[in-house]
């Protein structure tokens, strides 16, 4: 048996700046509300023309991650790719990374786990790392939200919350010692309808977009029910880092760096609190990126190690909590 590691990181968000006065021209919100709820001060839109997407965004994060890891598309051996925004229903957005870097006919998996698919991702490769079958594995999250969001004021709660971006790691047979320590995944699908975008499906057919008044309260915008989620989060989350440091017989004064999915800022200070962990044991940058969802988690560790935050022999843990429900963590030594 292997063990993983990630040997590269790289992150990429569009250029267009979306402050929150921004947003309050176009509906009735403001800086304060969305502040006070969030935390969040400006997030990235991709702009029309400016030729970036779901799978561009990944290949220009997937393009910096590989260079760090000094490693060519040629050696990648597979892409798992998660986002719940893909330029295609089908097919998802792996195989458009795939061509786009001129990689081998290499396997490509899109992994559908919401704000929780990155940590699923990562999960994939390290089975598949660990058990010799690969060895360098390219980990993207990304997510074009701006093109899927009501910007009336009737969607507001949901769309201030959401910006685009993308992040990767290649994940690498490690040689050394650490790496990734263990993983661990979990769902409660009773919940399923509380964070969800219920068409276009097949219960929300092409038919029904064309018959029904978009105006009229059909289901092709995501709907959040926002202190449900908060609740169910802030519980979850701690229940699987706990679980992760306690399969390691590890503690929370453990942690470097823990590196919680970007939902909601009152969400990451209330586990700091609630697990007792210092200002400078926590990465936070929703503040200036908003929730990107599966990007999240890849742009925060790629942020935060190009600060010099993360260093060799660092326990670094990533968790995640989102739609499905679906919640998970990633225990590594650096
Ligand atoms: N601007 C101004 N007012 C708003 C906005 C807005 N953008 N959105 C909602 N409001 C209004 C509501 O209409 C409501 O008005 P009313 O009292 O007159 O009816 C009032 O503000 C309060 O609305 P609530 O929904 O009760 O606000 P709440 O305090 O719950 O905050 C929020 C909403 C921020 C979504 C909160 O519930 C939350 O943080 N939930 C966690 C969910 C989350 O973070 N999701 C992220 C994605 S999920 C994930 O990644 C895990």
């Amino acid at each position: 048996m292997f063990t993983s590691k990630i040997s590269g990181l790289g992150h990429y968000v569009p250029e267009n700046v979306v402050t929150n006065d921004d947003l309050s021209k176009v509906m009735d919100t403001n800086d304060t509300w969305i502040q006070e709820r969030t935390g969040i001060k400006e997030r990235r839109h991709i702009k029309k023309g400016d030729g970036n997407s779901t799978s561009v965004m990944a290949v220009k994060a997937s393009t910096i991650a590989l260079e760090r890891a000094n490693l060519s598309p040629e050696d990648i051996d597979m892409i798992v790719f998660a986002t719940l925004s893909p330029d295609m229903y089908f097919p998802g957005g792996g195989v458009q990374v795939q061509e786009l870097m001129g990689m081998r006919t290499i396997p490509a998996l899109d992994v559908r786990n919401q704000c929780s698919g990155f940590v699923y991702a990562m999960s994939v490769a390290d089975q598949f790392v660990k058990t010799g079958m690969y060895k360098n594995i390219l980990v993207i999250g990304a997510e074009n939200h701006s093109g899927g969001l009501d910007f009336t004021t009737r969607g507001r709660s949901v769309s201030v919350i959401f910006g685009d971006g993308a992040g990767a790691a290649v994940v690498s047979r490690n040689e050394g010692e650490g790496g990734i320590l263990s993983t661990h995944l979990h769902s409660e699908g009773e919940h399923k309808d509380q964070l969800s975008l219920q068409g276009p499906s097949t219960e929300y057919w092409v038919p029904e977009i064309i018959e029904k008044n978009p105006q009229e309260d059909i289901p092709y915008y995501p709907y959040m029910n926002g202190q449900f989620v908060f609740k169910h989060a802030v519980v979850r989350f701690a229940e699987v880092i706990n679980e992760g440091l306690k399969a390691n017989n590890l503690e929370a004064s453990d942690i470097d760096m823990l590196i919680p999915h970007q939902a909601n800022l009152r969400i990451s200070q209330f586990i700091q609190k609630k697990m007792r962990l210092r200002d400078d044991q926590v990465f936070n940058n929703i503040q200036k990126y908003g929730n990107t969802t599966a990007a999240s988690i890849p742009i925060a560790l790629s942020e935060a190690w190009e600060e010099g935050k993360i260093k060799k022999g660092d326990l670094v843990v990533l968790a995640a909590f989102g739609s499905g429900f679906t919640w998970g963590s990633v225990i590594m030594r650096w």
